[in-house]
């Protein structure tokens, strides 16, 4: 039997026994016989999660990319790495072989080193979904500097405030992007980020629209003629595996997004070792995740744990809806893909278009179905299970999170038998326990509560990027020697987990995590808004929308109420992005509070849900006429 690739059920549970009763021995084994290091660890791990700290295969030294690129090239130096399908479905795709990839990378970290970047740097990349994104995180891998991805869909603001939490030197970005129909003009939002940004040396520029862009001369340079002037090697940097690899910026309930830090050892082998067994890939597959790879998703499996299992993975630069509704399965079709892994929210998209365009497509590739990013509701499960599985791909309900790393809670298909919208079982060496109100962790099934990891593993987020204290405060100082993920959980009578959603103020909105607390920064910043409270509601596609009560200053202005909504969304879409702009604003004459003070956020949820017969306990309620107001006056 190898543990390495699980493939019935009766095997998960004794490889899942093992990985729990003797961690260090398990992983060292995964280690040591999947992977490629330059020197062997001292200690398979080393953790305390009081201070925090965790470090896995201290000691030993490797790069990634040897991984992900180098020891495939004798053996698969032909075979597709990355297939690109562009947004435009008439422009061909793109087969870049393992061989090819190699040496796109190697020119690309030739490149970052003639440019003075060097192990330990930050480099900040704003690219859309083209090769030279993937091309470029792992140039940044191979050359020992930090990626920090941010997803070519936030705002000049957000930009500026994540390259300068982590103090990049660099940026790489596009020209503009294609997104269906419409380019987005990437470089000038670029250029309007780094009037904030001071520590900016140098940017690269890829050409992908063509579009007349405005160079600063000293700093900018487009990318082509430097790659193709560049050496075709470059001798990877040996790092250690507790080195960190990439900064990803994740929404938190208050303030600043928070740098998630993740190290190279842990990582690589943790996703590696999901991805194989997540998705059951086996050598002459085609693997495809929707995700961007500006989320955690993208950089988990579409680069690292696909490329160093030696899969084909695909990039899709465009939207599910262009040129019309059938774009995924065309491209299902069309290259034959095996796994195909998205979010609930396409798939609800999706659905509200019938089966009409799913049937002029031949599907019979799909042996797995993947989901991520948010609850997968009944109805979606069913349609997905129905219409594209046609009942015999499994469906693998995968939880996890920016800070994880890699998949935490999901089914092995073809072993665990599924269950709608359930994530079902933890995966090898994942020990979850739910936990109540008072610390106390609630053992047995049939119960719900907090969801808490108990036991360190390997593709943890070891801190938050200059701020150890909030890494502390946010994950391990809730409940006792645990780390605490956010979210609400019930585990039902055979041991299967379902995930519930936020427990925080956090809102997930067609997959992507929001923070109530910047958005609410955004909509007190126009000069006639008093105060703010955002709320999540269900929505039949996005999962949630976001439902903003408002506050006048002039609390009997309603002439103007108009042209507020729009400014408020056009502040949010400028501070953050149109991702985070409310569904549904309401001007109120005051917001409910506790006597202390306090926005009761809890009432406000269920008036926008319309739950309002039970508001639960409001002795504490120092204003109940405001609540009155606001029931009768909802949209
Ligand atoms: O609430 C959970 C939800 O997404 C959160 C993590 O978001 P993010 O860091 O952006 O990573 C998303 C991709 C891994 C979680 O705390 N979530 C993620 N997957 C699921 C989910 N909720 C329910 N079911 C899932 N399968």
């Amino acid at each position: 039997m190898s543990n390495y690739h699980i493939k019935h059920f009766e095997e998960y549970f004794q490889v899942y026994r093992k990985s729990v009763n003797n961690p260090e021995s398990f992983w060292e084994e995964i280690a040591e016989e999947h992977f490629v290091w330059r020197k062997k660890w001292n200690n398979v791990l080393r953790w305390d999660f009081q201070k925090p700290e965790i470090k896995w295969f201290e000691g030993a030294q490797l790069n990634i990319t040897e991984n992900c690129l180098d020891r495939h090239l004798h053996t698969r130096g032909d075979k597709t790495a990355i297939l690109f399908e562009p947004n435009d479905p008439n422009e061909p795709a793109e087969h870049i072989t393992y061989k090819q990839l190699y040496d796109r990378v190697c020119k690309f970290a030739n490149v970052l080193h003639d440019k003075g970047i060097s192990k330990g740097d930050r480099v900040c990349i704003y690219l859309p979904m083209i090769p030279e994104l993937a091309v470029a995180v792992l140039a940044c891998a191979r050359i020992g500097a930090i990626h920090s991805v941010v997803f070519a869909g936030f705002s000049s603001t957000a930009l500026s405030t994540r390259i300068n939490d982590c103090d990049a030197k660099m940026v790489i970005c596009a020209d503009g992007s294609y997104r269906g129909s419409k380019t987005i003009d990437l470089k000038g939002i670029v250029d309007e980020a780094l009037k904030d940004c001071p520590g900016v040396e140098s940017v690269l520029v890829a050409k992908r629209i063509n579009s007349d862009i405005a160079m600063k001369e000293g700093r900018d340079e487009w990318l082509q003629p430097l790659l193709d002037e560049a050496y075709r090697e470059y001798s990877a940097v040996i790092m250690d595996a507790e080195d960190p690899l990439f900064i990803l910026y994740t929404s938190g309930s208050t303030g600043m997004p928070k740098g998630m830090l993740h190290t190279i050892g842990g990582y690589m082998v943790y996703t590696a070792y999901t991805f194989k067994n997540v998705f059951q890939y086996k050598e002459e597959d085609v693997y495809w995740c929707t995700a961007d790879i500006g989320w955690i998703t993208g950089h988990s499996y579409i680069v690292y744990g696909p490329l160093c299992n030696g899969a084909t993975t695909v990039m899709f630069e465009g939207v599910p809806s262009y040129p019309d509704f059938g774009r995924f399965w065309e491209i299902v079709d069309k290259h034959k893909v095996n796994q195909f892994y998205t979010a609930p929210t396409a798939i609800r998209a999706l659905a509200k278009h019938g089966t009409e365009l799913i049937e002029k497509y031949d599907l019979s590739s799909l042996k797995v179905l993947g989901s991520v990013g948010e609850p997968i509701n009944e109805e979606a499960w069913h349609w997905y299970n129905d219409n594209v599985g046609k009942k015999k791909s499994p469906i693998v309900d995968t939880w996890w999170q920016t800070e994880t790393g890699g998949i935490m809670i999901t089914p092995i298909p073809f072993s665990t038998p599924t269950k709608p919208t359930y994530a079902t079982l933890p995966f090898i060496g994942i020990q979850p326990a739910l936990m109540d109100e008072n610390g106390q962790e609630i053992k047995g099934n049939q119960v719900d509560g907090r969801l808490c990891i108990k036991f360190p593993w390997p593709s943890m987020a070891r801190t938050i990027w200059g701020n150890h204290q909030r890494y502390k405060d946010t994950y391990f100082s809730a409940f006792e020697n645990m780390y605490f993920t956010g979210d609400g959980a019930l585990r039902d009578e055979v041991g299967y987990y379902r995930i519930t959603g936020r427990v925080d103020d956090v809102i997930i909105v067609s997959g992507h995590n929001l923070g109530t607390a910047p958005i609410e920064d955004a909509i007190n910043e126009h000069n006639a808004v008093a105060e703010s409270a955002i709320v999540g509601f269900p929505h039949d596609v996005k999962g949630n929308a976001l439902y903003g009560f408002i506050t006048l200053k002039d609390v009997g202005e309603t002439r103007q109420h108009d042209n507020v909504r729009k400014e408020i969304n056009q502040l949010i879409t400028d501070r953050i992005g149109p991702i985070a702009k409310l569904d549904k604003i309401q001007f109120t004459s005051g917001l409910p509070k506790t006597r202390s003070g306090k926005i009761m956020r809890r009432i406000l949820r269920k008036i926008a849900s319309h739950e309002t017969e039970n508001l639960g306990d409001t002795s504490t309620l120092l204003n109940p006429e405001v609540v009155q107001e606001i029931m009768d006056n909802v949209k």
